[in-house]
């Protein structure tokens, strides 16, 4: 029995998750699902985000499947995102930008960095700290080289030119590498961010710090069709959770017009992780036949609705088996 926490979030969360779990109730009809509520509309009505109730419910599946919550620039509010992948000890944020001939794998710091949550402010100064400790660099650059010796080869996104932080993140990484035995380059993330679009063929697998991820993988968006295509997993010891790479979309939302693939091919990823190969790859082909048929999305130039291209994957995802 797989327990999945469905967390639809904020925004087109409400639109993209109930699409994306529908179809993983299609191909494992075993599944479990259960509700939980989190993010800003429950802020906004009880004053709490996520409490330690919601974080224990969280616990108790063995995958998240997970919208995008609304994080207002507001000082009182904490972000929910990085609060659940801190506390559940995400560590890995595993970000793949495939499709045509790009196949990339972004492997992402995801519990510490600049987003550490060690933050302070003073009338006229703020700071916030960047802290990377050798464990953290350690356990996500191992994920990294596990990934990387069945692909071909890392590169890891730094700017250790400036930041002391980085030097030591490049060392574990490249110490990571040479014992994996994995090629490995370290390249400056700036001129990398460029490179990656320019040069995509370049890079297999790139490990990096948690806000150069974070911005390197909506930059790569770019190679395969934008915001709506990039799925993602966060990976723990204990727990993982599954989400497209895109925001609650608050521009669009409300509108049946998001595009649903980012979260049909996180849950693709979810049946990965629960050791169901083949569905996902189901999930997948199933996914490339609709876009193939020319059922799109207003973002990739079409004029299906985010439902309907959802009933379209279930379709195809029925015929296929
Ligand atoms: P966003 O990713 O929500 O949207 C950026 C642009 O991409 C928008 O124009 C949007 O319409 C478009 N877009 C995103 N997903 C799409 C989809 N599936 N189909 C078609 N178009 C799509 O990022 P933005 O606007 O910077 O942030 C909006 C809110 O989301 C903010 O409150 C932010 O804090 C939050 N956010 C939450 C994340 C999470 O929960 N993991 C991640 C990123 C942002
Ligand atoms: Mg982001």
């Amino acid at each position: 029995m797989v327990k999945v926490a469905v967390v639809e979030g904020d925004g087109i969360g409400h639109e993209v998750i109930p699409v994306a779990r529908d179809i993983l109730a299609a191909v494992r009809p075993d599944f479990e699902f259960f509700d939980v509520e989190v993010g800003y509309g429950l802020w906004e009505r009880t004053g709490c985000a996520c409490g330690e109730e919601t974080m224990a419910e969280l616990r108790s599946a063995d995958a998240i499947l997970f919208g995008a919550i609304t994080t207002p620039p507001d000082p009182d509010y904490r972000s929910v995102v990085l609060q659940i992948r801190h506390d559940l000890d995400l560590y890995a944020n595993v970000r793949p930008i495939q499709g045509g001939d790009v196949d990339i794998v972004i492997v992402r710091e995801n519990t510490e960095g600049l987003y550490s949550g060690i933050e302070w402010t003073e009338p006229d100064r703020a700071c916030t700290a960047r802290v990377v400790t050798r464990r953290g660099s350690e356990r996500v650059a191992r994920y990294a080289c596990t990934l990387a010796k069945s692909r071909r080869h890392l590169t890891v996104g730094n700017k250790a030119n400036v930041l002391k932080s980085d030097c030591l993140f490049v060392e574990v990484c490249m110490a990571e590498a040479a014992r994996a035995n994995v090629p490995c380059t370290a390249r400056y993330i700036d001129a990398l961010c460029l490179d990656v679009l320019m040069h995509p063929d370049r890079y297999d697998v790139i490990v990096t710090t948690n806000i150069f991820g974070d911005i390197l993988s909506d930059a790569a968006a770019y190679l395969v069709g934008g915001l709506g295509m990039l799925p993602s997993a966060n990976i723990g010891e204990r727990h993982a959770l599954f989400e497209p790479v895109h925001g609650s979309a608050p521009d669009i939302a409300g509108q049946n017009i998001a595009n649903p693939i980012a979260a049909i091919r996180s849950a693709a990823m979810l049946l990965r992780h629960v050791g169901d190969p083949a569905a996902a790859a189901a999930v997948e082909e199933a996914v490339r036949r609709v876009v193939d048929a020319g059922i799109r999305t207003p973002d990739l130039g079409g004029t299906a609705g985010t439902r309907e291209f959802g009933a379209a994957v279930l379709r195809e995802v029925g015929r296929g088996k």
